[in-house]
């Protein structure tokens, strides 16, 4: 069964108040894109092709104007909105019938991925058919994320939300491989103190049945997530730096639709005209040759 993508945007942004008082954090700009392009092109780097986007009912429209219905790469979105955010595992109750019997794999919208072989990694996440697969990433500050606790063997014992005393240095990143059991599961699960059904919940009834997988991503990827102003503001100049030093785009969807076929030379001198003279136009039409 194909696997379907969700893109979670809703949230309410609060650490970037008082910008997201009148616009979605995701479409706040990562540089020279709206940020929920990054996440989108994780996704479409595993050749997923069926995505639902999840916003909060005020911002619905905005998101249909900055991605429309996903044509122009080749893609197929879905809008589905949740009205209040609820926590990250509610996204599987909303999408529970967008997703039917296919295995999903879910993005949080400002949550970036950069590095040699990220592809690859998506493709072997991707090829597991039952059971869940997430990343754990050696982070800084883990008492903001979901940890993992390792066993001595190094096998994952639990998985544990923002802890005060964090168990390793290892964060879940943003970014899950489930089956297609995923929404049954997330009816199982119950708010947690602070009112959300945490993903950590849904992802502790996959440990529990010896069904989880935590693969590392290894120091030499990035993730980055852009939730706070200097976070934000960090993403903008690691992209920035990135391009302007290679020459290439991260996180274009028009360059891994057209990389992947699913639109013409055709299509893409299209995109890149509506673009105009800025850089990414001019990268686009470079694309063609
Ligand atoms: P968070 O950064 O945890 O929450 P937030 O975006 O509401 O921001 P803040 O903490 O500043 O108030 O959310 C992570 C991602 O998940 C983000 O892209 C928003 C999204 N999200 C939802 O779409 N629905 C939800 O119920 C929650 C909790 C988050």
């Amino acid at each position: 069964m194909t696997r379907k993508g969700i893109i979670l945007a809703g949230g309410s942004g609060t650490r970037l108040y008082p910008i997201t008082l009148g616009v979605s954090k995701q479409l706040l700009p990562v540089y020279d894109k709206p940020m929920i392009y990054y996440p989108l092109t994780t996704l479409m780097l595993v050749g997923i092709r069926e995505i639902a986007v999840i916003t909060t009912p005020q911002d619905q429209e905005q998101f249909k104007r900055v991605l429309g219905d996903g044509s122009q790469w080749g893609v197929s979105l879905t809008y589905i909105t949740q009205p209040s955010p609820d926590g990250l595992a509610q996204a599987y109750l909303l999408a529970e019938s967008f997703l039917g019997d296919s295995p999903s794999a879910m993005v949080l919208g400002d949550n970036i991925f950069f590095g040699a072989g990220l592809q690859t990694v998506l493709k072997e996440a991707d090829a597991t058919a039952t059971g869940g697969t997430v990343f754990g990433y050696r982070v800084a500050d883990p008492e903001r994320y979901g940890v993992v606790d390792f066993d001595a063997a190094g096998r994952v014992r639990a998985i544990i939300e923002k802890p005060e005393v964090p168990p390793s240095q290892y964060a879940v990143t943003g970014l899950y491989f489930l089956d297609a059991t995923a929404p049954e599961r997330a009816k199982t699960i119950t708010p947690s103190a602070r009112g959300e059904l945490e993903i950590t919940s849904l992802l502790e009834s996959y440990l529990h049945d010896e069904a989880l997988s935590v693969k590392q991503m290894g120091r030499g990827f990035a993730w980055l997530d852009t939730g706070t102003h200097a976070s934000l503001l960090d993403a903008g100049n690691f992209v920035r730096t990135l391009e302007e030093r290679q020459g290439l785009q991260s996180g274009s969807p028009d360059e891994v639709a057209f990389e992947k076929g699913w639109i013409s030379a055709g299509d893409l001198a299209e995109r890149a005209k509506k673009f105009g003279k800025n850089s990414y136009g001019a990268y686009l039409s470079r694309l063609i040759g």
